[in-house]
């Protein structure tokens, strides 16, 4: 079990504020995203600046990180699906308010069970950008060694800004030592990369299933390794909560 003294910092820094976008800004050692590879990406928002990610899987849910909400009110977030450019105001986007949430069992001091389903006010249109991503049947495992892929908006290393559009990086599973049973890692092995800041709760893509939900990193940006909610853990639990969508108000965790 790895020692974890970041992670309470990494996850209130996760879900606080960023303000503006910067050209050039980004996912760490990643490349701009072409539009509509990513058609399943979610910029969740508040007051119109992106804090976190998450993944379209089902027209009326989104699948994100429980520590975004740490500090924020879900009953006062947008999700935004088709998003590209942060800073334009583009004819491929739905936005959305919150009508639920669902959480299981997440444990903040030990950074465990971060997940969270946001049932959406309405059903989303799929079009050429906005996609649903499939997910892992329950219990099935990833590799170590295994090539994934993680997309979002966060951080650069060097800029405090948000990335204008989103950003890839290619990433590799890490073994289980380095890891723990309830999580997905990964690293770049040759150079820095991974997740930062503001990409919180977007999902890791393997074989084309979403295997992960960015939770939080050990160590500076980039250095790794990124520690992923394991989704496959959860799958029967996000299938009950889609199976009966919920007329509930929102409330906070
Ligand atoms: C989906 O498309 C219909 C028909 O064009 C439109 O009325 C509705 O507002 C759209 N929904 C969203 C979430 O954009
Ligand atoms: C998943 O693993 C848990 C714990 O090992 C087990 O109780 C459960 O039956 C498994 N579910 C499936 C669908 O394999
Ligand atoms: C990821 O790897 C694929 C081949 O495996 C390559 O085509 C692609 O350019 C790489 N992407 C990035 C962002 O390095």
């Amino acid at each position: 079990m790895p020692v974890l003294p970041l992670v309470a910092l990494l996850s209130s820094l996760l879900a606080s504020t960023w303000a503006g976008s910067a050209p050039g800004a980004g996912i760490v050692g990643g490349k701009k995203v072409r539009r509509g590879e990513f058609p399943f990406l979610a910029s969740i928002q508040h007051e119109g600046n992106h804090f976190c990610g998450g993944a379209l899987i089902h027209r009326r849910f989104v699948l994100t990180a429980a520590s975004c909400f740490r500090v924020r009110n879900p009953g006062i977030t947008t999700v935004v699906l088709g998003v590209y450019d942060l800073r334009r105001r583009e004819s491929s986007r739905q936005t959305f308010s919150v009508r639920s949430i669902s959480e299981n069992g997440y444990d903040p001091q030990q950074s465990l069970n971060d997940v969270l389903l946001l049932q959406l006010d309405r059903e989303a249109n799929l079009t050429s950008s906005v996609a649903l991503v499939p997910l892992p049947a329950q219990n099935t495992t990833v590799e170590a060694g295994t090539r994934c892929q993680v997309a979002g908006w966060g951080l650069t290393q060097r800029s405090r800004f948000l990335s204008r559009f989103p950003r890839v990086v290619n990433v590799t599973v890490t073994p289980e030592e380095q890891c723990r049973p309830n999580n997905v890692c990964t690293g770049v092995l040759t150079r820095r990369g991974g997740i930062c800041q503001g990409d919180g709760g977007t999902p890791l893509i393997c074989n084309g299933l979403a295997h992960g939900v960015a939770s939080f990193s050990l160590g500076p940006c980039g250095r790794g390794p990124d520690f992923f909610a394991r989704v496959a853990l959860f799958r029967d639990w996000i299938d009950s909560i889609l199976n009966t969508p919920s007329d509930e108000p929102v409330r906070g965790l």
